[in-house]
């Protein structure tokens, strides 16, 4: 049985085959008849209605769940909402505050665990950022792809699949908030050899793509005056922009703070590529979805 927990859960030859279902205009409907629980523990726009609209293009019926409503760990035991689940769904989809609720879901093997955000992950994200690159740019190998901000979930999978992709990768993050030992052995152990720097503008210098996301974390609330104080200075502005290749975009996973780790002129600017970005989480959702229910 296969899970999607973080993105190197797939080889590079299935990462390319989800990416080219992604991108093919008529799947075969392989969730006709079946149905795709869709778990949330936090709030979502973009995940939830592009898992919703991906599971109905492939024939198949999503069934949005909030997390309180099942209860990990409170109304029962994580593994017995999952070994329950499976009785009535192909796959569940979860977006939950600790990755080990899904580790414990996709531990009992009872049904494919698919990973919708994470405080570790978000597998799913990296896939639409993929695929946006590759309408960008082709083939993406040798294309480089700064994140300026805080490594976390979606810094994490970007990274990974990166890596395996090929893809020159970069950060700027300040002192305090740089990538784990265990972070930077994985995206190497995946095929990359991140570069790590304390200033956005050498990260950025001539680069094919900036990717930032927001500085404080679903769950992270708590620690929201010391991030927003650690990543003041670094906010993608024109003037960050500037220093990338004259043909570099912009991208983030979204919901974007505006003033924060990205100026408003960056988001809504030429060089943004958020829009296709958020949609490209349904095409990716299908191809992954697609290729899921037939292993
Ligand atoms: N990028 C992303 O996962 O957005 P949502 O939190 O709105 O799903
Ligand atoms: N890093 C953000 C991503 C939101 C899609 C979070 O975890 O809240």
């Amino acid at each position: 049985m296969r899970h999607l927990l973080e993105i190197d859960d797939l080889t590079i030859d299935e990462l390319k085959d989800v990416l080219t279902r992604s991108a093919a205009a008529n799947l075969e409907p392989s969730l006709a008849g079946k149905g795709a629980a869709l778990v949330f523990e936090k709030p979502s726009a973009r995940t939830r209605n592009s898992l919703e609209m991906a599971v109905f293009q492939l024939g198949g019926n999503g069934v949005y769940i909030q997390g309180s409503e099942v209860g990990f760990d409170v109304r029962e035991t994580t593994e017995d909402i999952a070994r329950t689940l499976a009785g009535y769904y192909d796959v569940v989809c979860a977006r939950v505050f600790k990755h080990e609720t899904l580790e414990r879901m996709a531990a009992t093997d009872a049904v494919p665990i698919v990973n919708l955000l994470s405080d570790q992950a978000h597998p799913m994200q990296a896939l639409a950022d993929i695929l946006t690159l590759q309408q960008e740019f082709g083939d993406i190998a040798g294309k480089t792809v700064a994140y300026v901000g805080d490594p976390n979930n979606v810094w994490r999978s970007l990274s990974i699949a990166g890596g395996m992709l090929g893809v020159d990768l970069r950060l700027a993050a300040p002192a305090g908030h740089k990538p784990s030992d265990d972070d930077l052995a994985r995206i190497t152990a995946a095929g990359g050899d991140p570069i790590i720097s304390d200033s956005p503008a050498a990260a950025v210098k001539g680069a094919d793509a900036v990717y930032t996301d927001v500085w404080v974390s679903m769950g992270e609330e708590g620690d929201a005056d010391e991030k927003k104080a650690a990543f003041s200075q670094f906010t993608v502005t024109n003037q960050v922009m500037e220093a990338a290749d004259p043909g570099a975009i912009f991208m983030h996973c979204l919901p974007a703070h505006r003033g924060e780790e990205v100026a408003g002129e960056v988001a809504d600017g030429p060089q943004s590529r958020i829009w296709p970005q958020a949609e490209n989480r349904m095409h990716t959702a299908r191809g992954l979805l697609s290729w899921l229910s037939q292993q």
